[in-house]
């Protein structure tokens, strides 16, 4: 049997004397779409902190693509093809649109970036001046790469591509993160509330945005708490409160599982488009 993608054993994470995150197991196989539901404080970014080595576990285990990567720096992750966005998502502002994509697009230079322990950031500094043909198509093409990626976005970033990023609305700069993230090519893309501060029709076209990714196979954790949007997209869902995992499973039987209907009673009514923060 082929193991899943993301293993997630066990973790736990306290802060003080607070269980923020507390022996949850996750597993995300390959080419399916997860969410993480849950009302506010249930742990929900902390546990993604854990997964993508913004932070380490007390206890518990992390393993990605067949390797143990419990505490490993979010820079190894990415290297390893795991991308993640964040709830109060940031872009380089003085960037350009698809400076901001190329960034993401870091970990995937080979030529510019040889593997040589200790002085290879030198080395990348003097190619990345000297510019040397190999150089310069691997850029091209990483270019070419990045504003395919900005096309899946319609007209909402490419159009807007050398324009420097402060210059973007809320949503697009949401949307922005996304495409960056995705420029790593990621194996494992985590986002966390992508339609966070979006309105109806934003949301509507986010939704079909991460459809077609899953439909083009990306392998995806989403928090959300726009249940309509996570009953739709989501394969699997695991439903926490308090740091604990209440429910998991198909979407219909969380959504239905006492427990979650129980937690959300005091934040919000289940279905209802947002919860009250
Ligand atoms: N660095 C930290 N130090 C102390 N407490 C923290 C820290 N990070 C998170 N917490 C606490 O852990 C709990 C879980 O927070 P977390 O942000 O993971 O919740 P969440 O499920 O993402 O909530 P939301 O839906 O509001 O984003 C909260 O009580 C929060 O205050
Ligand atoms: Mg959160």
């Amino acid at each position: 049997m082929v193991p899943p993608l993301l293993q997630v054993r066990g973790v736990t994470r306290r802060f003080a004397g607070l269980v923020a995150v507390n022996a949850i197991d996750l597993d995300v196989a390959e080419g399916e779409l997860v969410s993480v539901i849950g009302p506010n404080g249930a742990g929900k970014s902390t546990l993604f902190n854990l997964i993508s080595g913004l932070d380490r576990p007390n206890v518990g285990t992390v393993h990605f693509a067949g390797q143990d990567v419990t505490g490993l720096r979010p820079e190894r992750l990415a290297a390893l093809g795991l991308a993640r966005t964040f709830q109060h998502g940031r872009v380089f502002g003085n960037l350009s649109v698809i400076d901001n994509v190329l960034v993401g697009a870091h970990v995937r230079l080979r030529c510019v970036r040889p593997a040589v322990p200790l002085l290879g950031p030198l080395i990348e500094l003097g190619l990345a001046a000297w510019r040397p043909a190999a150089v310069r198509a691997e850029e091209q093409s990483l270019r070419a790469d990045a504003e395919a990626i900005l096309a899946l976005f319609g007209d909402r970033l490419l159009p807007r591509r050398d324009q420097p990023a402060y210059s973007l609305s809320y949503a697009n700069r949401r949307r922005l993160e996304i495409a960056r993230a995705l420029a790593l090519h990621p194996r494992l893309l985590l986002m966390d509330e992508p339609t966070a501060g979006m309105n109806e029709s934003e949301t509507a076209e986010m939704q079909v945005l991460i459809g077609r990714l899953k439909a083009s196979g990306q392998t995806l954790l989403l928090i959300e708490h726009k249940l309509e949007m996570v009953m739709r997209l989501s394969d699997r869902v695991l439903a926490m409160d308090d740091g604990q995992r209440i429910a998991e499973g198909l979407p219909g039987r969380v959504r239905n599982d006492p427990a979650v209907i129980e937690a959300y009673l005091g934040h919000h009514a289940l279905g209802s488009a947002e919860p009250v923060a």
